[in-house]
């Protein structure tokens, strides 16, 4: 198996400022990204803005800016989010940049040699807010407005370039049936699959140049039409590692990480990326992406989140979220509350509760007890293990700790972080189990149940540095400051070193600090 992890996410428009649902995608794949690099892969992390299409034009126009001026001061926020949420991108790229142009201006000029592109007339509906064609019944179905935003379809009648992408369903549809991690959840494959089958026409994947203002990239084989924007944002997948080489300084740059390991989306976003990327690499001899994963929505106090509504989680909501709890519980949350893959529901009152039972009573509380303990009976040094000793109270531990190691591979594996953190929950609850069964300040009382008292004292802050290793790709910040209670640096995180029981040396200082998890009333 290859060392390397690429991990992407949608590249977002810059028609408005960040919210949720943006930096959910974006928390998941980071969370991907720090447990591969723990994990010994050699990471690659990619996110970016979608800078073309007549959306951005018509906000830019609205606000009164060039789209250059519109893309280049809203870009700004996305980039201070993803520095304030501790996003660790490997790079950030944007379609309006000569390196993004070039490289797709290069993929569509492959693709005409081909044969895969051909001129004829787009006669049709068109979604602006989404960048999407709709097919004469569904716009019928739909009262002739937008099936997403409910905003009147425009009308589009113009020569247009065509991709041959019929031509490439069946093989597609085989592609699908035989890698059943190729779109994930099974639910979404399942519906793509359906959709393929009641067929596929070719793709108009050109605009004129003039309606877009002169905005986009220009088809090399015809600069009076610009190229679609899904096909230029598609690109962006590709292109950021310096493919196709275009002479310029970064021709190959980060060629090894292709094909991906995992595009994180949307599940609104999920045919561009099931059907069309799939088929434009199939037409250009490329390898596929491993897999597409959809995430749900977000909803807010049980509504579609809107501005008119005034229930948006905006930049300035999640702001003030990270300011009340911290970065690190707005990651947690994100991640814990829902099953990734299904809708989910996003409330203040939620994320309390969560917090103080997750966090605060649970790993929170784990840690203190056992510091405070070692501190007590043990001048703070941590003690010897002593397994014979503790057995058989300490067996609930160490199975809770098997099943965190043995599970949290194949959970980051298919993006399932509520398992991993449903995994890691467990060891606590058999942590604090353990603590009430064993009754460690019972025993302190007994000089002769010393080494009985060191052992058990030793499986909690051994349970504790694993929890929090394990922690650390969701709760960075967290992790590492709990990790120093027990008197273990940065290194503690790094899995391949000390993701397993037994690693903690007898007579380390702790130090004591405040809780991790302040209880919220
Ligand atoms: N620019 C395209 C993506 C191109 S990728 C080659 C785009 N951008 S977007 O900014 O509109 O949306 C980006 C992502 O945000 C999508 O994956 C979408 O699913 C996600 N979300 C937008 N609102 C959301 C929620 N309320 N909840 C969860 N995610 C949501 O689409």
């Amino acid at each position: 198996m290859s060392n390397t992890y690429y991990v992407t996410t949608p590249i977002y428009y810059v028609n408005d400022a960040p919210h949720i649902g943006h930096s959910y995608t974006t928390i998941a794949a980071d969370a991907l990204s720090r447990y591969y690099r723990a994990a010994g892969r050699d990471v690659h992390f990619l996110t970016g803005t979608d800078e073309h299409g007549i959306k951005i034009v018509k906000a830019a126009t609205d606000r009164g800016l060039t789209p250059q001026q519109l893309a280049d001061s809203v870009v700004v926020h996305f980039q201070q989010l993803w520095k304030d949420l501790e996003i660790t991108n490997d790079d950030f790229i944007r379609t309006s940049s000569p390196r993004h142009e070039k490289r797709v201006q290069a993929l569509v000029s492959e693709m005409v040699k081909r044969d895969e592109i051909y001129l004829g007339k787009y006669e049709g509906w068109y979604d602006e807010g989404q960048e999407e064609f709709v097919t004469e019944s569904t716009a019928r179905d739909n009262e002739y407005k937008s099936p997403i935003n409910g905003r009147p379809l425009t009308r589009y009648g113009e020569p247009s370039y065509f991709f041959r992408l019929s031509k490439w369903v069946p093989k597609l549809i085989e592609h699908i049936e035989a890698n059943e991690h190729f779109v994930q959840p099974d639910a979404r494959r399942n519906e793509v699959l359906s959709k393929l089958r009641m067929g596929v026409e070719d793709l108009s994947i050109s605009r004129q140049q003039e309606k877009l203002g002169g905005w986009g990239v220009p088809m090399p084989n015809d600069p009076s039409h610009s190229v679609y924007v899904w096909i230029d944002a598609l690109s962006n997948y590709y292109t950021a590692l310096g493919l196709p080489a275009v002479g310029d300084e970064f021709d190959a740059a980060a060629e090894s990480y292709w094909p991906c390991d995992v595009h994180l989306i949307g599940k609104d976003i999920l045919w561009f990326h099931a059907v069309y990327w799939p088929c434009m690499l199939m037409s250009l001899g490329l390898p596929l992406p491993k897999c597409v994963f959809a995430h749900g929505w977000w909803t807010s106090d049980g509504k579609k989140m809107s501005k008119t509504l005034g229930n948006f989680v905006s930049r300035e909501a999640i702001a003030e979220i990270c300011a009340e709890y911290s970065v690190d519980v707005y990651r947690y949350f994100l991640l814990r509350a829902v099953m990734f893959g299904s809708d989910g529901d996003f409330s203040r009152d939620a994320l309390r509760v969560r917090y103080n039972s997750d966090l605060a009573n649970g790993v929170g509380n784990l840690l203190s007890r056992t510091v405070n303990m070692i501190d007590k009976y043990f001048d703070g040094a941590i003690p010897a293990p002593a397994p014979d000793a503790i057995a058989p109270e300490a067996q609930g531990v160490m199975d809770a700790a098997g099943a965190l190691i043995d599970s949290a591979g194949p959970a980051m594996a298919a993006c399932q972080f509520h398992k991993y953190l449903d995994s890691l929950q467990g060891l606590v609850d058999a942590t604090n189990r353990f603590i009430d069964v064993t009754e460690p300040f019972r025993l302190a009382k007994d000089a002769s149940q010393r080494d009985r008292l060191g052992g058990i004292l030793y499986a909690c802050a051994e349970a504790v540095r694993l929890i929090l290793a394990y922690l650390a790709p969701i709760m960075p910040a967290s992790a590492i400051a709990g990790l120093a209670q027990l008197g273990l640096g940065p290194e503690a995180t790094d899995l391949v070193a000390v993701g397993r029981w037994g690693v903690l040396t007898a007579g380390t200082q702790t130090n004591k600090a405040s809780g991790l998890f302040p209880r919220k009333p």
